[in-house]
């Protein structure tokens, strides 16, 4: 396993990290067909695989339905092996999202998440924009709240998982880490990313495989992750899989790049 560093945070990131929407959300997503929400053993030993592989990376939010309280479980006694990131702004409930960036929820949200995932400091935390960027970082103190937190020591780095070029340029320049979208077919980002690079902003990367349709060819698959690992400023890509073989395939197409 490669790693890399998460911009300016002191943290080292595995090449591959592990996403965790499917540990426990199974509606209104964007794959092919709903996932079907894995067992605790069957979460376990895709943990254990993770870690055999070198993964130190875990990404997972308060929306992703029950991820956060699953991986408080999972992660009881290795905490210490993984790099965890979570998000604020966004939850899901009875099948709805709602979104709440005021600096009072982002604190609240980080206290959860810390009761949640069963750990007294949080590595990562980034506002799960619901596509207004800009207006986000501009009109409501999410990120200010955060770097509170961050003075306090309960978060480590803070930044946006954003959705639009513009947000992702403006985080990228203010933030320690972005989470930006990048694929063979999605490159629209490449800029945000240059960005981050250039202010020393970690990058982690979702949808590598397109939410799965660039994931079921081996070829694209391969191709589609050794594209987004050799674009410069790229810390890590969180590959959303539950399937240990999927996960094993998915480093060893990195392992194979030249
Ligand atoms: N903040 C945000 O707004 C946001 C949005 C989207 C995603 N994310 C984060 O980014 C992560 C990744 O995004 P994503 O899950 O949408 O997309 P992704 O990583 O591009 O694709 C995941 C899909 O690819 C499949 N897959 C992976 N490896 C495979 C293999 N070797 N063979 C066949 N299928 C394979 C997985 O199915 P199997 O489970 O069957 O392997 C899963 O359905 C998420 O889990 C989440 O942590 C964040």
């Amino acid at each position: 396993m490669q790693y890399r560093q998460l911009g300016a945070t002191g943290l080292r990131v595995s090449l591959i990290g592990l996403g965790t929407v499917k540990f426990g959300r199974n509606e209104a997503l964007q794959y092919t067909a709903p996932p079907t929400l894995p067992s605790t053993r069957a979460l376990t030993e895709l943990l254990a695989t993770a870690r055999d592989q070198g993964i130190n990376m875990i990404d997972t939010a308060p929306a992703y339905g029950s991820s956060e309280e699953r991986l408080g479980e999972l992660l009881a006694g290795q905490r210490d092996a993984w790099v965890v990131c979570t998000k604020v702004g966004e939850s899901f409930e009875s099948g709805v999202s709602a979104f709440d960036f005021s600096p009072e929820q982002a604190r609240r949200s980080v206290l959860r998440s810390l009761q949640r995932l069963r750990t007294d400091r949080l590595d990562v935390v980034l506002v799960h924009s619901d596509g207004n960027d800009v207006d986000i970082i501009e009109h409501h103190g999410t990120l200010q709240a955060l770097a509170q937190l961050k003075s306090e020591g309960l978060i480590r780095a803070f930044g946006m998982s954003h959705k639009t070029v513009a947000g992702g340029m403006r985080a990228a320049s203010d933030c320690d880490v972005v989470m930006a979208t990048l694929n063979v077919d999605q490159q629209a980002e490449l800029v945000t990313i240059e960005q981050a690079r250039t202010r020393r902003c970690g990058v982690l990367i979702k949808k590598a495989l397109d939410s799965g349709r660039a994931a079921g060819d081996a070829t694209r698959r391969s191709r589609s992750l050794q594209f987004v690992a050799a674009v410069p400023g790229v810390s890590c890509i969180v590959v959303g899989t539950t399937d240990p073989d999927h996960l094993r395939e998915d480093v060893a197409a990195l392992t194979r790049a030249p």
